[in-house]
């Protein structure tokens, strides 16, 4: 006798299974089709000709970048100037001189803001497709971050044929776009892009804090006095540090700084430890008064003061050193002999250029701000800020002090 009750449950089982099958796949499909899928294909730049870009030289952070150098030859453009500081010359008074790492352009004399920073990488400059839409007059190019194709067009003047084209002459505009705060989202999206190589999960939670005193201002006119001690303190991993034995921080500046380094590590670059951080008003206080005889001991005709306006552009008086804050170090290699502009030259500077933000970290006292922090250019020191207000800074261009203004 066939179990007609068994049969139909059976059949009714087998429907379900079908049925959760069928929703399933449609679920899977739908999530595929609604996921913005990134194309990480290499780049097809147009201009007289195809030239192919790699896709990670073209986009940073989201922003699409363009070799400056080619741009120029198709714009004939002179270039002229260092890795440091980049022409692109068109004729007299009509030029733009842009500092790598740096969002701020020089236009004919006139500071105008990029929406991202320029980079010096592969011999070459890149600089923000946007930026050459806006700002030069004579060229544009049509991003297309679907097809991963840009095309870059000149204007061309009267009685121009495409057999005979004759193009306009390329100049800039000097309008200096306002320094705009870019939406939160816009950053919470570029934090939560980030990639790294390691696993720095337990060190997340540290790295973006929302208590105001990380982004404390220590300069010559904010002092932080003798009494300040920043608090907890905690010693900096041994491994990670050279000279004069172990080192302390701020703790969650402490937490930011192991992950920023384990990721260094883990890039390639292993030769570089901190050399200073925290320093309490006393250890400043003999530091300054060093720096101070060794200025006259090195020229016998400087008197006291001569010898303490020469120190104070490098070295903060006692109770105004943002290292009595806790939140910044010194990084060397063990090549160096002296703390000094060399540690630009090193690759792991690039390095941190193009990622101590992600950690929350600036370059505190970059080379085209010299006026405004009051300090010559150091390379070698990090300040912990938080991500968001470093991903600002990485994006604006901006110092401690234009962005605390
Ligand atoms: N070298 C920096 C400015 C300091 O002494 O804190
Ligand atoms: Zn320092």
């Amino acid at each position: 006798m066939i179990n007609l009750k068994a049969l139909s449950r059976r059949r009714l089982t087998a429907i379900a299974i079908v049925a959760i099958l069928v929703i399933s796949i449609a679920i899977a499909l739908l999530v595929r089709a609604l996921t913005p899928r990134v194309n990480k294909d290499d780049f097809r730049v147009y201009f007289d000709e195809r030239i192919t870009v790699a896709y990670t030289d073209t986009v940073r952070n989201g922003v699409v970048y363009i070799n400056a150098f080619d741009l120029a030859e198709y714009c004939e453009l002179t270039v002229v100037g260092s890795q440091d500081e980049l022409k692109l010359y068109a004729s007299e008074g009509e030029y733009a001189v842009f500092t790598p790492d740096s969002a701020i352009v020089d236009i004919g004399g006139v500071k105008v803001n990029m929406p991202a920073p320029a980079y010096f990488d592969k011999d070459t400059l890149w600089i923000p497709c946007d930026f050459v839409n806006t700002h030069f007059i004579g060229v544009s190019i049509v991003i297309d971050t679907e097809l991963n194709k840009l095309s870059v067009w000149r204007d061309t003047a009267e009685g121009s044929t495409s057999a005979r084209p004759i193009y306009v002459s390329v100049t800039f505009d000097r309008t200096s776009a306002p320094i705009t705060d870019l939406p939160a989202t816009d950053i919470k999206q570029m934090i939560s892009s980030y990639t790294f190589m390691t696993n720095i999960d337990k060190y997340k939670k540290y790295l973006d804090p929302t208590d105001k005193k990380y982004l404390m201002l220590v300069n010559k006119t904010t002092l932080l006095g003798d009494s300040f001690s920043p608090s907890p303190l905690t010693a900096i991993d041994s491994s990670l540090v050279i000279y004069g034995g172990s080192k302390q921080l701020e703790q969650t500046a402490a937490m930011a700084l192991e992950a920023m380094m384990q990721e260094m590590r883990a890039a390639g670059y292993a030769d570089v430890y901190v050399t200073s951080a925290y320093r309490d008003y006393a250890y400043q206080s003999a530091l300054f008064s060093t720096y101070i005889n060794k200025e006259m001991s090195a020229d016998a005709t400087l008197t006291y003061a001569e010898a303490r306006d020469k120190v104070l552009t490098y070295s903060a008086e006692p109770g105004s050193s943002e290292h009595q804050s806790g939140l910044c170090v010194d990084f060397i290699t063990s090549t160096m002999t002296d703390l000094d502009e060399t540690f630009a030259s090193y690759p792991v500077y690039r390095w941190l250029c193009e990622n101590a933000h992600k950690f929350g970290f600036i370059l505190r006292y970059p080379a085209d701000k010299v006026d405004i922090t009051g300090y010559s250019y150091e390379p070698w020191h990090y300040r912990f800020v938080g991500q968001t207000a470093a991903a600002e800074m990485y994006l604006s261009g901006e110092c401690l002090e234009e962005y605390l203004d």
